[in-house]
């Protein structure tokens, strides 16, 4: 090339660099996330970036990953990238009212903390480092365990309860008693977890599933069990509708059916006496090939035909998301990794920043989408986009 071509050459490359064709990708902008600062992520996927850095591969992985080619853990997120919002104008949103009512309670917001087991790979003691963050947050959490002390102190905690189910009947009451005892206020009664996942990042980096009550192993130490493929390893395969009734003749609480996916599934957890349905996939961790939980939200709205709330979760990582999934029919969401990514990057007030975010991105994109209070998001707001 000669001196003049090389020239040209250049300034051709100089111009394109400054066009928007050639902006920077996210990815190389997240790199320049302030680490050291609880207020450095601008956004749940900067506290991933963080968290991640953090954490120890197997936590990350853990809690990050999908089963299998996490198809249904990329097609959360697409869905929300699908669908598309219709916003209204010239409609006086200077105040903005997320309250709402849901199964008795009132709460600030429709974001709620989803169940997560395993918290410990990410620091000890983690169950109530979020219930705390909850409470400050006035947030309800669902959680099996790490209430207790918060609770015993008279603290105003919105505690549900969660379980997989247990084998008898028997078992099932005890549980529901000891739940209501404790002050829970609900039961989410996890269906979709009938047998451990197939989760090939874990299988990969030979997790034991024992470390998520112990927590990761210690710098230097070879994992404990060389996992094997988890393909037959049962929780509670034999649970049928009918442990609806058993947790309830147990205790008057109200039972969240957890893991609907089949618009079918949604009437029937209702004629059993569900008191509300979380269409939910498990965030793409236990089937793989299963419907976006957005995606699937609609016709479970249409078959429960407003007995009970239909709550909703999977990949939501900004207000819009819930914009989105309350337009298709949700009454509320919730949320799993991203609290988990606040946790993992900073803590207790890494948990808090990343609710704040949330509902504060929420409140936002209502001002902007027309609607001052819950009630006024429909479903004529979104469209599924065909390009
Ligand atoms: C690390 C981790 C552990 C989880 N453990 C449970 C659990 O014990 N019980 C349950 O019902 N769901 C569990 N889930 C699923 C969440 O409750 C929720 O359905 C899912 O995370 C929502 O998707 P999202 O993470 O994209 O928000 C877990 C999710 C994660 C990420």
């Amino acid at each position: 090339m000669t001196t003049t071509r090389r020239n040209a050459f250049r300034n051709l490359l100089a111009l394109a660099a400054g066009s928007p064709l050639f902006s920077q990708s996210p990815g190389s902008l997240l790199e320049k996330v302030n680490e050291e600062d609880v207020y450095g992520p601008v956004n749940v996927h900067e506290f991933e970036i963080v968290a991640r850095k953090k954490l120890h591969k197997l936590a990350y992985d853990f809690i990050a990953g999908g089963v299998e080619d996490e198809n249904t853990l990329r097609a959360n997120r697409a869905a929300y990238e699908r669908t598309v919002l219709l916003p209204r104008v010239m409609v006086d949103t200077s105040k903005i009212d997320m309250r709402l009512k849901l199964l008795g309670f009132d709460l600030e917001s429709p974001i709620i903390i989803a169940p997560s087991g395993g918290k410990n790979l990410v620091l000890p003691n983690a169950d109530e480092v979020v219930a705390t963050a909850a409470l400050v947050s006035k947030t309800p959490v669902c959680s099996a365990t790490g209430v207790q002390k918060l609770l015993s102190e008279g603290k105003p905690l919105l505690w549900w309860s969660n379980t997989i189910g247990s084998p008898t009947k028997e078992s099932a009451q005890t549980y529901a008693k000891r739940v209501a005892d404790g002050g829970g206020k609900a039961i989410v009664l996890t269906v979709d977890n009938q047998y451990q996942s197939n989760r090939d990042r874990n299988n990969r980096n030979k997790f034991d599933y024992g470390y998520m009550q112990t927590g990761v192993p210690k710098e230097g130490q070879k994992p404990r069990s060389p996992a094997t493929a988890a393909m037959w390893q049962p929780h509670t395969p034999g649970m049928t509708w009918n442990y609806i009734e058993w947790l309830k003749s147990g205790a008057k609480l109200p039972v969240i059916v957890k893991g609907i996916l089949n618009p079918e599934d949604a009437a029937l957890a209702v004629q059993n006496g569900g008191d509300a349905v979380v269409v939910s996939n498990h965030g793409g961790r236990q089937m793989d090939g299963v419907i976006a939980t957005l995606d699937a939200l609609p016709d479970c709205v249409d078959a429960v035909a407003g007995k009970v709330p239909v709550l909703m979760d999977g990949g939501i990582r900004r207000g819009q998301d819930i914009v989105k999934a309350l337009a298709l029919g949700a009454k509320a969401v919730l949320v799993g990794r991203a609290p988990l990514w606040g946790l993992g990057a900073y803590g207790q007030p890494g948990v808090e920043r990343v609710l704040w975010m949330l509902n504060a991105e929420l409140k936002l994109a209502m001002g902007l989408a027309g609607t001052p209070n819950l009630a006024a998001i429909n479903r004529k707001m979104v469209k599924q986009r065909s390009w």
